[in-house]
């Protein structure tokens, strides 16, 4: 592997895993993977809150990264039900996952809020994970393009170039997500990548936005996840439920890997 950019390769497990499953989940997927070098390969898992002291703590420092669901736009305060930065970074979480397209469409947050949490992210440095995409009928009405543009703009604004090196975008069309989803074909995801790099180069120039992973979600599975990853401008790829079984998860890494390596 002679890349400059890494392969990102995660899972959001949502609501589905308790703790002693988490940490289950964890360790066979640690022992799946640990022969394969992190230099250019990053593997993340986002589990459920109540399960992150226990994730941290369960597999070695520096092989999966562990990431939160949500953060808190506040250090401290009068937030009741919300996580403070602070918190997370106490049980070593390094990851934050922000506007996932259910708290968007299921807990109905906006774009002002997703900005709120990404600016205390970045200010307590913890990696932000920016999650954006378009709904069907925002697809078929031809706005994907426009959605995009303003996820990014409201989203990201007030952070500044030096501060988004650290940034993660996570392209996931509402309309491709979970049970009953369809999966964007590799063609449109790299298109729609394409855009997302060029607002970014817009907001942040060329250099920043070159350097930002872009991971595709929604519906990967082991059917697609290797014409996925073979496409320009996809960084990595962010996995639902083809994921939350180790071995499964394992055996999409190594599929992806070798055309990652080709590219
Ligand atoms: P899915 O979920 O892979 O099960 O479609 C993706 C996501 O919600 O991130």
């Amino acid at each position: 592997m002679a890349k400059q950019k890494k392969l990102y390769m995660g899972t959001n497990t949502k609501m589905t895993k308790t703790t002693t499953q988490t940490v289950e989940f964890l360790q066979g997927l640690y022992d799946a993977t640990k022969d394969i070098s992190r230099e250019q390969f990053e593997l993340f898992v986002i589990p459920s809150f109540t399960t992150l002291a226990r994730a941290c703590a369960s597999i070695p420092a520096n092989t999966i990264r562990i990431g939160a669901q949500n953060i808190g736009w506040a250090e401290s305060g009068q937030f009741t039900g919300e996580i403070s930065p602070l918190m997370l970074k106490e049980l070593g979480v390094e990851i934050a996952m922000i506007g996932h397209s259910e708290r968007r469409h299921v807990l109905m947050e906006s774009d002002e809020m997703e900005n709120k949490r990404v600016l205390c992210t970045l200010r307590n440095s913890l990696i932000p994970l920016l999650c954006i995409g378009e709904t069907k009928e925002e697809k078929e009405q031809g706005r994907s393009d426009d959605v995009l543009r303003q996820q990014l703009r409201i989203g990201l604004q007030g952070v500044n170039p030096e501060q988004a090196r650290c940034l993660r975008v996570a392209y996931e069309p509402v309309w491709a997500i979970g049970e009953g989803g369809t999966p964007a074909s590799k063609e449109y995801a790299s298109e729609k990548h394409g855009v997302i790099r060029s607002v970014l180069a817009e907001l942040l120039g060329n250099a920043v936005a070159e350097e930002i992973p872009l991971l595709y979600g929604g519906s990967v599975n082991p059917g697609n996840a290797e014409e996925l990853i073979a496409m320009d401008d996809i960084d990595g790829l962010f996995i639902g439920r083809s994921a939350w079984q180790a071995d499964a998860f394992n055996r999409i890494i190594r599929s992806v890997i070798p055309v990652w390596e080709r590219k």
